[in-house]
């Protein structure tokens, strides 16, 4: 199988690189920046990209390739941070620039690089940086520019391609056009990865990991521990696999009892039940802080687990988690580990958890996997298209969507008006076409007036969403009747809610929870 192998800088799109490349059906994987590119690595491979970061190639700590990825004769695009780096490494230079460009800019094409075969002069790109070219270094020619900037260079005896630009961001017009370009035109791959293949790789990696060991998921409900169960059952033995499903007391309405139906109809053979509802609100009370919020019910989850372990279960069983590739780029431990940390994920973040992956007892399918891709390898699986389709649902649940302290009152009242608001999504049939929506209990009182009477009720938020894989999302655009038809009836039939707000900020510059 053909492969492009991903040098990561810590840039919080590398991932998308490598989905943007497998997306055009071609195998890819991702490396920590610094790698050394030994023949072994080389196998099968067809070309080289190195990432984008969030540091500057003249910082103290910036991240530096090996000098063996200039000396494969492989094609190396490098993208933006990748792209000046590559110069830099060539006699180039790269200063702090006066006129940073954030956000589209056009591209003027110079020559006809094969990066830009068939792509229009003038098409928008998207940037994101604050330095600048000033010298292109040996060898480079100069194959387009923006406004400002070089925003391409070639370095054909080399086989060198530099883009200023990101391509892999989907607001970069023709991004994936020029990508196609690099993989097909430039490196000759063929196109050969599918989930089939994804899921053949995976499955064998958990037949030798896990070995004769018993495997512990806990279940949430949500699609990504749904398809890491449906993962589980079709590679493992069913008498090695232990279900474990914590009701924390923070889930949405309903949700422990549709839980149990779905897990009654996996077919899985141990399945554990816990209510630790009480043991979660008293711990929690007080609690403001969101980062402390997601320690203690990450930490409590697995301290659970153990008090809770089910008989049969050896000392040292693996535990296996539906992280994703966003969680753990978004707390910091992107591939090169140079990310900067944006939010702490529950199972990532919590140090007993750490301690299993540190002692490599961990099982984590999905870490390489975005949404998207976790639901078209549910329904390669057959997992039922009702579990896949629901919308994610953050680890530490209602918690952060109560902003500041926690109560069974704000708690029960979230839960109220979150299944009336998807309610009215599903009965509008907008559900499946927002990725994501929700309720937000804010810590503000305001003023409103029922009937002769002063009322000082919660502002609730609503938040809905359109996004690919949660990295960046746009707002829903709401017909004005359906948001004020919606907050009628949030109002009308939760009396402690006096007033309804809706959320109209993008990610980013805010993250899609607001904790
Ligand atoms: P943010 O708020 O980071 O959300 O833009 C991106 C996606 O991740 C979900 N999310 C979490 N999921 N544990 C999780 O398992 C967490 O701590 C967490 N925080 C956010 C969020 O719902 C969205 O889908």
């Amino acid at each position: 199988m053909d492969r492009i192998i991903i040098l990561d800088f810590g840039s919080q799109t590398t991932q998308l690189i490598a989905r943007r490349i497998r997306e055009l059906g071609v195998f890819c994987e991702i490396f920590p920046g610094e790698s050394v590119i030994t023949k072994n690595l080389l196998k099968d491979t067809k070309g080289i990209i190195m990432s984008g970061s969030p540091f500057s190639v003249y910082e103290k700590g910036a991240p530096e390739p090996h000098g063996s990825v200039y000396s494969t004769g492989l094609p190396v695009l490098g993208i933006c941070y990748g792209f000046q780096r590559m110069t830099v490494s060539n006699n180039g230079k790269v200063n702090a620039s006066t006129t940073k460009e954030y956000g589209r800019a056009a591209v003027k094409i110079l020559s006809g690089s094969e990066l830009f075969h068939d792509i229009p002069d003038g098409f928008i790109s998207w940037m994101s940086h604050g330095d600048s070219l000033d010298d292109l270094g040996d060898g480079f020619v100069l194959s387009a520019v923006s406004e400002n900037h070089p925003a391409a260079a070639i370095n054909i005896n080399m086989n060198f391609y530099g883009l200023q630009f990101h391509p892999e961001v989907s607001h970069c017009d023709f991004g994936t056009e020029i990508l196609a370009n690099f993989v097909f035109r430039i490196c000759k791959s063929d196109k050969s990865w599918n989930m089939n293949i994804f899921m053949d790789h995976i499955s064998e990696e958990i037949r030798i990991k896990a070995g004769d060991n018993k495997v512990l998921l806990l279940i949430s409900g949500g699609v990504d521990s749904s398809v890491v169960a449906g993962i589980l059952l079709k590679v493992l033995p069913p008498e090695n696999i232990y279900l474990m499903y914590i009701d924390t007391g923070l889930m949405r309405k309903n949700e422990t009892d549709e839980i149990k139906i779905y897990l009654k109809s996996l077919g899985a053979e141990n399945i554990q039940i816990v209510d630790a509802s009480g043991i979660f609100l008293n711990k929690l009370k007080g609690i403001s802080d969101p980062e402390k919020k997601r320690e203690i019910i990450g930490d409590l989850f697995i301290k659970i687990q153990e008090e809770e372990l089910p008989e049969g279960l050896s000392d040292n069983y693996f535990l296996a988690q539906g992280t994703l590739y966003t969680d753990l780029i978004e707390s910091g431990k992107g591939v090169g580990g140079k990310a900067k940390v944006i939010k702490s994920h529950h199972n990532v973040r919590s140090p007993m958890v750490e301690a299993k992956r540190n002692a490599g007892l961990i099982i984590e399918p999905l870490d390489k996997l975005f949404k998207d891709e976790v639901r078209q390898l549910g329904l390669t699986l057959g997992i039922d298209r009702r579990i896949i389709s629901r919308h994610p649902f953050p680890g530490p649940g209602l918690a952060v969507r109560i902003i500041g302290e926690i109560t069974l009152e704000k708690l029960s009242i979230l839960k109220e008006a979150d299944a009336l608001f998807i309610d009215e999504l599903k009965k509008r049939e907008l559900y499946n076409e927002i990725w994501q929506a929700f309720c937000v209990l804010l810590p503000v009182k305001s003023v409103g007036v029922t009937g002769d009477n002063r009322e000082y009720g919660y502002v609730l938020a609503l938040r809905a969403i359109k996004s690919v894989d949660g990295m960046t999302a746009d707002v829903y655009p709401f017909t004005t009747s359906d948001l004020l038809e919606i907050s009628s009836v949030i109002t009308n039939k939760i009396s402690e809610i006096g007033r309804v707000v809706y959320d109209i900020t993008s990610k980013p510059p805010a993250t899609i929870e607001w904790e």
